[in-house]
């Protein structure tokens, strides 16, 4: 009776429909899960009951159609002789929540955790999109490594504004900066935004959702191909079917995240990443799923492993076209079997295909010399995340793709000392202190500033807000001056082309050393070397350190609140430091 090695009678399902230990219960179980007209010998035939992981409502756009792909799921998990579930997940919407959707990442991870040990599954899709909602989701499976399979909900079509392309977010950032020279009204400012919003998806740049679902396929967790298909291509509901048939048969392997999510497996993410241009979210997020894993992952691996890897995809925010180009010219099989070609990242690494990663890219495209471009020629060279540290903070990433070329090639592609510059700190407490005084003609802005922004890590604006991308003052914007170096404890959007140096680690609320930094200290800071320095004594720094004490918003929420108590850093992923001691528990604390 056992199919491809498990017996059927050893399906964790069986506990709960079949058991010989507690049959009473077993006939609870029973009649409630038939209520909605399953039957007695659907439940009692020996199919593995497949969770479907729901991240789509109306409070989700972003992921919403996957309340249609769902039924295309459940066909692929029939037709492959399994039962399928589905279950809600704690919403996240990235553009709709507030404080800052980072904060329900750790939520969402928690409830999924909850429903997929507590519940009878023998195997989960996870429904995936919006930005955390693809960690959330993997951090999961990792805790409870059930067989899990990531189903990606894809990208909006491209979005157009006069002729020209309008990618979601980067066109927020340019409008901005549009309206503040006074260039266009508010009416056109909401036009220009919501033309990149056409269909149903997640954002069409490589901003945090397509490079986390670009991660997911890296990381070996979805069917080859699954990241970059848009949302209401006929072939995203042709990918649902395949992963709801695989999952089915990733029971009967017993094939696990455990076996699928190594430290191979993390090296191919972070190679993926660089030549992706991907998102500054994506190192705490993948280091968070590593930690989960019980892989060790640093932030400082991803400048080690990944920086001197080129920018091989020319989307936006680092180049020009959106997700639909990027699917055409071969999404990540394309991008991933040039980095192998080259003998970056190990295609050794096993996936949720039950094939290896060089297998599954055996037969992708070959690379496009526009949208997807060879290792050979690339868009740039060296385009990973810079890992920076000093007396400011241990650890922050600068996003080298996005950087512009004046920039770079005046502190990046130097040799020694002369790639470093000192300007003068103005700092901010948090974003509303930033609204509040950006335009103020008394601060003393100008080119050589450089803007400062704390309090607004993980625990500071709890769960870390996205605002390190800061505009300059009006003035300076109708003056041409668009950008100006920024540095912060928080995030910027992944759809951002500012030159900042964030994340940065301990942030300000846990005493980081940006708490003690002053508005017109010296700041000097040195790329090729990987420091960021107050140019202040010791003497004074320590002073400054004694006199410094915790101060930031009250939490509105418990679970604000209760986030704040357990959170980690945004270097070791910000996750639930408490959480990470639970470790494959489907297999190490049995059946609940
Ligand atoms: Fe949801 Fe960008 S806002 S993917
Ligand atoms: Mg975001």
């Amino acid at each position: 009776m056992a199919k491809n090695g498990k017996d059927p009678s050893k399906l964790r399902s069986r506990e709960w429909f079949d058991s010989k230990s507690d049959p009473t219960m077993t006939a609870l179980y029973l009649e409630r899960y038939m209520n909605f007209g399953l039957t007695l010998a659907e439940l009692r035939s020996g199919k593995p009951i497949i969770g479907i992981a729901q991240t789509g409502s109306d409070l989700s756009p972003c992921n919403r159609h996957h309340l249609d792909l769902a039924w295309r799921i459940r066909d692929g998990i029939r037709d492959s002789g399994g039962i399928p579930i589905e279950f809600p997940v704690h919403p996240i919407q990235e553009s709709g929540k507030r404080p800052t959707a980072a904060l329900d990442r750790n939520l969402a991870y928690l409830s999924a955790v909850e429903s997929m040990y507590g519940y009878f599954f023998d195997g989960v899709v996870l429904t995936t999109g919006c930005d955390k909602t693809t960690p959330a989701m993997i951090m999961a499976a990792a805790t409870v490594d059930l067989p899990s399979i990531v189903l990606s909900g894809g990208p909006m079509l491209d979005g157009h504004f006069v002729g020209g392309l309008a990618g979601s977010g980067t066109i927020v950032w340019y409008a901005r900066q549009e309206l503040a020279a006074g260039r266009i009204n508010m009416d056109q400012f909401i036009e220009m935004v919501a033309s990149s919003a056409p269909s149903v998806g997640h954002c069409n740049t490589m901003g945090t959702a397509l490079s986390m679902n670009s991660m997911a396929e890296a990381l070996g967790m979805s069917l080859p191909g699954c990241a970059a298909i848009p949302g209401p291509y006929k072939e995203r509901g042709q990918m649902a079917y395949e992963t709801g048939r695989r999952i089915v048969d990733m029971v009967w392997e017993d094939l696990r995240p455990s076996k699928i999510l190594t430290r191979q497996a993390f090296e191919n993410a972070i190679v993926a990443a660089s030549a992706l241009g991907a998102s500054t979210n994506c190192p705490p997020h993948i280091n968070a799923i590593a930690r989960h894993i019980g892989v060790k992952l640093e932030t400082r691996d991803w400048d080690k492993i990944g920086y001197d890897i080129p920018l091989l995809v020319n989307c936006m925010p680092a180049g020009k076209y959106l997700g639909e180009a990027f699917h055409r010219a071969g999404g990540v099989p394309t991008v991933m079997a040039e980095l192998l070609r080259k003998g970056k990242g190990h295609g050794d690494a096993l996936t949720v295909s039950g094939k290896t990663m060089a297998e599954n890219v055996k037969s992708a495209k070959p690379v496009d010399n526009d949208v997807i471009m060879s290792y050979d020629k690339p868009m740039l060279k060296e385009a990973g995340f810079a890992v920076l540290s000093g007396n400011l903070f241990d650890s922050a990433i600068m996003k080298t793709s996005v950087i512009s070329p004046e920039f770079r090639q005046k502190y990046l592609e130097k040799p020694g000392d002369k790639g470093a510059f000192e300007g003068t700190a103005i700092v901010f407490d948090g974003p509303e202190d930033y609204h509040h005084r950006i335009n103020d003609p008394s601060l003393p802005i100008d080119e050589n500033s450089i803007l400062f922004i704390r309090y607004t890590g993980p625990v500071g604006y709890p769960g870390a807000a996205e605002v390190v991308n800061m505009l300059p003052p009006d003035r300076l914007v109708k003056g041409g001056i668009l950008l100006l170096p920024c540095v912060g404890d928080g995030r910027q959007s992944g759809t951002s082309a500012s030159p900042s140096i964030l994340n940065a680690s301990p942030e300000a609320a846990v005493g980081g050393g940006l708490a003690l930094l002053k508005t017109g200290d010296k700041v000097r800071v040195d790329l090729n070397k990987r420091t960021a320095n107050i140019l202040v004594s010791d003497e004074e720094l320590a002073r400054r350190k004694a006199a410094w004490k915790p101060s930031y918003p009250a939490s509105q929420t418990p679970w604000q609140e209760l986030q704040r108590k357990f959170v980690g850093q945004l270097d070791s992923g910000a996750c639930l430091d408490f959480a990470v001691d639970f470790q494959r528990i489907s297999e190490t604390k049995g059946v609940p």
